[in-house]
């Protein structure tokens, strides 16, 4: 049987970084109460004329490094977003193009915060087949374009990023397990009003805001990860005990001391980035595990849990040794 494994990984954070201090000058908040309630001490921002597959682009070239591949390898490009440059061409044609991989699969998907787990289980499931060789998967997002920095509700919990990996097929796992959820029933906690075929009329007025019921989307998160997390293990035969290491989507550190508790993990298992990025969306995990891989933590054979939920809600868990 083939399987699927991570061979490198890369991540790139804009150059600006914004504190909670200089969120206080802006909104009515202050750091105590972001930190308190979210964790976020700081997060990275895009220049306006920076784009997402400018991000992916460099965060794309430490992965494509770390692996010790060449760009003519790559015959997959996945990108999980939900700000892509441009409606079409799709993003991931934007950065094939870029870094000089040949014509290839390539394609966007859709899945908000839980837009690299769904990418990076399309890719092991590409790979299975025995139709790829060598996947680029992307999770990536400019999301503080979409925040209105006058709604303090919203705006201090974002910031912007992409993490890269390179995904090749392997005799042994890799990735073990995954599992994927949606259910739109859920679309009103938690979503933005302007689309290319609603209101688009709206955009760039003070309507196109991210609309949130934060408690709502806390309360379905937690309940709904612990089991998506539950599934993953339980397909795989794997108990909770066994995990070596959590890589939590980060959008909340309330959210996420909640998971390790039900996984029984000590928060020296689990890898936070929250605090430095905020909630970065489709980002948020492969920037997680980057950080993880880089620092010397996670180390090769470990096994790792990653897991997200977002808008949609949509929600995915992939568990994978390194
Ligand atoms: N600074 C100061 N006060 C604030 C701020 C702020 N930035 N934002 C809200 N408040 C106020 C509210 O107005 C409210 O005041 P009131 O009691 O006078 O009405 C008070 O703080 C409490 O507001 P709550 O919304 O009840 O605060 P809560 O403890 O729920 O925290 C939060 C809000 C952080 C959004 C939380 O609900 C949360 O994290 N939810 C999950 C949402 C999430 O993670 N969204 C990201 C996208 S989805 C995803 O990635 C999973």
């Amino acid at each position: 049987m083939t399987y699927s494994r991570i061979v490198g990984t890369g991540r790139y954070l804009p150059e600006r970084v914004m504190t909670n201090f200089d969120l206080e000058k802006i909104v009515d908040t202050t750091d105590e109460w972001i930190k308190t309630r979210t964790g976020v001490e700081r997060r990275h921002v895009v220049e306006p004329d920076q784009t997402t597959s400018d991000m992916c682009v460099e965060a794309a070239k430490k992965a494509i490094e770390a692996a010790g591949v060449n760009v003519e390898d790559i015959d997959l490009v996945i990108t999980g977003t939900t700000t892509p440059d441009l409606i079409f061409p799709n993003i991931s044609t934007i950065i094939q193009h870029r870094l000089g991989i040949p014509a290839c699969t390539a394609f966007s998907l859709e899945a908000a915060c839980t837009g690299f787990i769904y990418a990076l289980t399309t890719a092991d499931k590409f790979i299975k087949t025995g139709d790829t060789k060598c996947a680029l998967v992307m999770g990536a997002e400019c999301i503080t374009k979409l925040v209105d920095w006058t709604d303090r509700n919203t705006c201090v919990l974002f910031g912007d990023g992409a993490g890269a990996a390179i995904v090749v097929p392997s005799d042994e796992p890799g990735i073990i397990s995954t599992a994927l959820g949606a259910d739109g029933q859920y679309k009103e906690l938690l979503y933005y009003p302007v689309g290319q075929s609603t209101d688009l009329a709206k955009a760039g007025t003070d309507e196109a805001n991210i609309i949130m019921q934060g408690n709502e989307v806390f309360k379905v998160a937690v309940k709904t990860l612990g089991a998506i997390a539950q599934e993953a293990l339980d397909k795989a035969g794997v108990t909770k005990e066994e995990l070596d290491w959590l890589v939590p989507h980060q959008a909340n550190i309330r959210i996420i001391q909640a998971m390790a508790k039900r996984l029984n993990m000590p928060t020296e298992k689990v890898i936070l980035t929250v605090q430095d990025h905020g909630n970065t969306s489709a980002a948020s995990v492969p920037m997680a595990l980057d950080v993880g891989i880089r620092d010397g933590r996670i180390k090769k054979g470990q096994l790792v849990l990653m897991e997200a939920f977002g808008g949609g809600f949509t929600w995915g868990s992939v568990l994978m040794r390194l």
